[in-house]
């Protein structure tokens, strides 16, 4: 067995997502309280687990706290003593700045805030991370590494973070959302709904794919698509008004302000 290298402190749907990016995955221990959880993880992943968070401090050099916001403060309480200069806590706990990471696990061991989102379970995350002071390049390399195996990621200043927030982290329920319109929308023209739904989802994904892959701009791709005259085009009349914009800014303005509230 390799040496322990990352741990987690909770393991969750995010923790598994973060989990399924880790190639070598013989250096991984896991603290889950939940014991048929943790049974389910040894089994699917063979990594090894332990109800004892004290146990995982102990242990690994680089660890991912992955417990609900309300259950941060006990983990911080037990593991605050053990914790080392030389280890990294990787926190994606929703709202928690590295301030309130600082206090509630003390000033000696290095600090690292990332915004996941639920696509990581995808392999096709986006994360956003920043790091305290006393974290170093190579320790943000090496999340960097670890998260990329999930998706994308970048660095960014903490205070973009309710911003990001709102985008990426809340964002799937967004485009979900919106799939759900658009399929309800070809139900009502007569479409089987799971057709609609297939029809949607693939069209939201193959463009998606479209756009990352060619990097071409949004409104060369929106007008090529807008023929003249043609379907498209006689859609896009209901859709791009400035109601639909301001729905959407709206509703990432509401995702930031609450963000910045739980903060
Ligand atoms: N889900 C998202 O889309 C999303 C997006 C961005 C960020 N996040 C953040 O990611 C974090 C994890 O979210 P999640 O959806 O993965 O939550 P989750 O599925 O509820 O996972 C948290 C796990 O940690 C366990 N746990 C709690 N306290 C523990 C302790 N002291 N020792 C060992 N295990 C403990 C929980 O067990 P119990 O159930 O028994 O408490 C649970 O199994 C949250 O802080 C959230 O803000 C989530």
């Amino acid at each position: 067995m390799s040496a322990i290298k990352i741990g987690f402190f909770g393991a969750g749907k995010m923790a598994e997502g973060i989990l399924c990016a880790i190639a070598d995955k013989s250096g991984v221990i896991m603290a889950e309280k939940v014991d048929a959880r943790a049974e389910e993880l040894t089994k699917k992943y063979g990594v090894i687990t332990t109800e004892d968070v004290k146990t995982v401090a102990e242990t690994a050099k680089t660890i991912f706290l992955a417990v609900r916001p309300q259950d941060m403060e006990s983990v911080a309480a037990e593991v605050k003593p053990l914790l080392k200069p030389t280890q990294t806590l990787v926190s994606i706990v929703a709202g928690k700045t590295l301030a309130k990471l600082r206090k509630a696990f003390g000033a000696k061991v290095k600090l690292i805030r990332v915004m996941p989102n639920l696509a990581l379970r995808a392999n096709a995350g986006m994360c956003a991370i920043c790091a305290a002071p006393n974290a170093k390049p190579v320790d943000v390399k090496l999340v960097q590494k670890i998260l990329g195996g999930a998706g994308e990621t970048v660095v960014l200043k903490e205070k973009d973070f309710d911003a990001v927030t709102a985008l990426s982290g809340s964002g799937p329920a967004y485009f979900a959302y919106m799939e759900e319109a658009m399929t309800e929308g070809g139900i009502k023209l007569g479409l089987k709904p799971e057709v609609a739904r297939l029809l949607a989802e693939q069209t939201m994904y193959g463009t998606a794919k479209f756009l990352r892959e060619s990097g071409m701009a949004l409104r060369p791709f929106i007008e090529g698509v807008c023929t003249k005259g043609g379907t498209t085009a006689a859609g896009m009349v209901k859709m791009d008004v400035p109601a639909f914009k301001q729905i959407v800014a709206d509703t990432l303005a509401a995702a930031a302000a609450r963000s910045a509230e739980l903060a």
